[in-house]
């Protein structure tokens, strides 16, 4: 396969918002992983569906519905292609990866006993921690933790030990929002169903940076949020092997999502709409759409190349600051920095880089067991896209110097 170069400076003309100043400096964005920036190709799908087709979905006879309707499900099937699932209808529409793992929990319920076990990696996102602690304590199910080392990356043989007869699912994030670290899920995957249990991938940190291909994978479901991934707040996917999703219970009870109603009995729509009650976010699936068609204009080989470039740019200066400690330190890992400044508050870092024009997240991350693991309250996250420069790394690396010498 031929993979292009990336002409970045052409690239960044398409995302309006990094023209702008923050404290009086050009904006320098690498708050990436908590959300990505959005191309005027996105924007302009936002702005012509609420220009031209405004409309509700699946409802209407008129133009307008059936417009909106069509290009909604088209964006489904976009989705579908771009991950390699078998059918349209295994893409569920949801408002992000949070709500899509929800989705999922609260459908196991039914499924779980008492003694049953659910096998949660030690570096997820409280989003792929707390709804499974919620499954545990509805259903008795018992939470087990798949250890990690201090490079961050997954002990793959304590995980083969800890699965039994009763595993009934493995949840892990295929790439680590806190550490940058690619898990092999492949290997998660083919385990996990070596003694039948379900596996979903939380999908929403590698989206932005891999290719999916979940039939490859065998994942039974993968999550993915679209405003990581150049697209709007608010929608995201719910993939889920027809197999799996034909036996969950709908989630919500609504409209849409229904075959027939009547006080006595309701029975239930077919795939994918049993899952989606209730008016969905249309323009914002209809943006997710375009947003993966502006990441495939660009090609994932190409985004992955250079990123892989930024990382190990950034990383080699970064490390040149005394006392600086990088935190997640796989070679697998996507263009994701987390560190700390001995004997400075991350909080302080950041704010100190945001008077600089510079957007970095700083906190647990919504990851507190990876905080707690290596024994800090938070770091400093520095997370690279497409977008982002080696003249941004450097802005970045001065930043980091100057506030040291602020605060030590
Ligand atoms: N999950 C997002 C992050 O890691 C919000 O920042």
């Amino acid at each position: 396969m031929i993979i292009t170069k990336l002409d970045i400076e052409t690239i960044r003309q398409d995302f309006p918002i990094l023209k702008r100043k923050v404290n009086g400096y050009p904006l320098v964005y690498l708050d990436n992983a908590a959300t990505s920036q959005t191309p005027k190709q996105v924007i302009d799908v936002i702005v012509d569906y609420y220009t031209r087709y405004n409309a509700n979905i699946h409802r209407g006879v008129h133009t307008l519905s059936q417009e909106a309707t069509d290009a909604y499900e088209n964006a489904r099937i976009k989705v579908q292609k771009h991950i390699n699932a078998a059918e349209p209808y295994e893409i569920i529409y949801t408002s992000g990866t949070t709500d899509s793992i929800n989705l999922v929990a609260n459908g196991f319920t039914s499924f779980l006993k008492n003694g049953d076990e659910i096998l949660v990696s030690a570096m997820e996102h409280h989003s792929n921690i707390v709804p499974w602690q919620m499954l545990c304590e509805r259903t008795g199910a018992i939470l087990k933790v798949i250890p990690m080392n201090h490079e961050g990356e997954l002990l793959i043989e304590e995980y083969a030990k800890l699965l039994s007869s009763s595993t009934k699912l493995v949840v892990c994030n295929h790439v680590s929002n806190a550490l940058g670290t690619i898990n092999p899920i492949e290997k998660i995957i083919s385990l996990a169903h070596e003694v039948e249990a379900a596996v979903l991938i939380d999908g929403a940190q590698a989206a932005p940076h891999i290719k999916i291909d979940v039939q490859k994978l065998n994942a039974d479901f993968y999550t993915i949020s679209a405003h990581k991934i150049c697209g709007p707040t608010g929608v995201g996917v719910l993939y889920g092997k027809e197999e799996w999703l034909s036996k969950l219970p709908p989630y919500q009870g609504g409209g849409e999502m229904i075959a027939e109603v009547t006080f006595e009995k309701t029975t239930y729509a077919d795939l994918p709409h049993k899952f989606e009650a209730g008016t969905p976010n249309v323009c914002g699936g209809i943006a997710f759409g375009a947003a993966l068609d502006y990441m495939n204009s660009l090609g994932y080989e190409a985004i992955a190349r250079y990123e892989k470039e930024l990382l190990e740019y950034a990383t080699k200066e970064l490390t040149s600051i005394n006392g600086l400690k990088i935190y997640g330190t796989s070679v697998h890992k996507t263009s994701v920095i987390s560190f700390n400044i001995e004997g400075i508050h991350p909080y302080d870092i950041g704010a100190i880089l945001d008077k600089l024009g510079i957007a970095v997240r700083t906190g647990h991350h919504c990851a507190q067991p990876v905080m707690d693991y290596f024994k800090v309250p938070g770091t400093v996250r520095a997370s690279f896209s497409f977008y982002n420069t080696k003249s941004e790394v450097d802005i970045l690396v001065e930043g980091v110097k100057k506030a040291k010498q602020m605060l030590s």
